[in-house]
């Protein structure tokens, strides 16, 4: 059949690899013949979907023969409000991802060069690779923290925009608010910085900033953040980016006439103002992951700090068979080598009894490994 294909896709295709995703439950399910499955993979909410949004979802159904608001405009008035910016400094998107995308189609020509600060959320370097631009990497230090210098010194000509993911994925580490303002006194007023908080309301650091104040005071910074991770919507797809309007402008102009559904904007603009299911989310997540911190402790496992509802954890040179072991348990989480880091094993915060049996079947594997 291929045979007849002689049309060629762009050149920049040959570099880019599909995004690799946490592995499905139903996947593992049928794969290993199991019924219980415990995914701690992908950063999701244990708790479920805001229950806000899922009463405005059953409202909405009703008006599905209806385009959605191209504009989004009440999500992006909400949003707005909520953090005391203008409705025109806001965007809203088919999850993060999309806004990823579409920043790197608004700004990157080929041959400019973005710096990200590493390991670090692969869809940075994916938007690069799209548009034929290169990244340039700078390596977070031997405690995975940032270096505000190293990466102001990795500033050239061509330099376009500098993506710092705070608290970054999957490390847990984020960039301090001084840090960040250093980052953005420091480099040239034609750079652009994307600030990527999509864990921001896992943080309990007071040194934190999710960049807002940046923004209203009319940096070139675009912060992303996203209702998938506490809101527990993922599996509708929204987003957003707030930076000056200017920024805003250009991203409008490669956006997708009706790029976010129309149950999507208006579960989001009720999960916004959810603040019960926040406030559960969160303490849940600050709970389960000083559990997470003692069971490794006991088990003389090193870790990472996490400011998200995840942790990386140092398993060493057994960590891909730990994981497959884990998998055969029923135990999806995810292994280091997608970011470089073949010794570590990514796990996100489940509910408490899910929590024990990753806990009690990772200590049943060591004893044997
Ligand atoms: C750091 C980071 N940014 C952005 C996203 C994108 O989230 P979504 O497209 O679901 O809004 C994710 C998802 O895992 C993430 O980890």
């Amino acid at each position: 059949m291929n045979e007849k294909i002689e049309v060629k896709p762009r050149k920049a295709l040959e570099v880019m690899k599909p995004y690799s995703p946490g592995k499905p439950i139903w996947e593992v399910q049928s794969e290993y013949g199991l019924q219980h499955v415990i995914k701690l993979a992908s950063n999701e909410n244990p708790l479920g979907p805001s229950p806000k949004a899922i009463e405005a979802i059953q409202i909405a159904l009703k008006d599905l023969h209806r385009y959605p608001d191209n504009q989004s405009q009440l999500l992006k008035k909400t949003i707005a409000d909520y953090y005391d910016l203008h409705a025109d400094q806001v965007i809203v998107t088919n999850g993060g991802d999309e806004l990823i995308t579409l920043v790197a189609e608004a700004f990157l020509d080929a041959g400019d060069e973005i710096i990200v600060p590493g390991p670090t959320f692969s869809e940075y370097e994916f938007g690069a690779q799209l548009m034929g631009a290169k990244t340039i990497v700078v390596p977070l230090n031997d405690a995975f923290q940032y270096d505000a210098e190293a990466i102001v010194a990795a500033v050239t000509d061509r330099t376009k925009i500098i993506y710092l993911c705070s608290p970054n994925n999957p490390t847990g580490t984020y960039v301090a608010q001084k840090d960040l303002k250093y980052i953005l006194d420091t480099i040239p007023k034609r750079i652009m910085v994307m600030l990527d908080t999509a864990y921001s309301h896992y943080v309990s650091e007071e040194l934190y900033s999710d960049g807002m104040e940046f923004v209203r005071a009319g940096y070139p910074l675009i912060v992303l953040k996203t209702f998938s991770k506490i809101y527990g919507l993922a599996g509708i797809r929204v987003g957003y980016g707030a930076a000056p309007q200017k920024i805003i402008q250009s991203i409008l102009q490669v956006k997708e006439p009706f790029n976010v559904n129309a149950l999507a904007q208006t579960a989001a603009a009720s999960a916004i103002g959810d603040e019960e299911h926040v406030l559960r989310s969160q303490a849940l997540v600050a709970k389960e992951r000083e559990r997470m911190y003692a069971s490794f402790d006991q088990l003389g496992i090193k870790y990472t700090q996490s400011m998200t509802n995840f942790v990386l954890a140092e398993l060493g040179p057994e960590s891909e068979s730990i994981y497959m072991r884990l998998m055969a348990k029923g135990i999806i989480v995810r292994h280091g080598k997608t970011w470089g880091l073949p010794l570590h094993l990514r796990i996100s915060i489940g509910m408490p009894e899910e929590n024990d049996q990753f806990i009690a079947a990772l200590s049943e594997i060591l004893g044997s490994v």
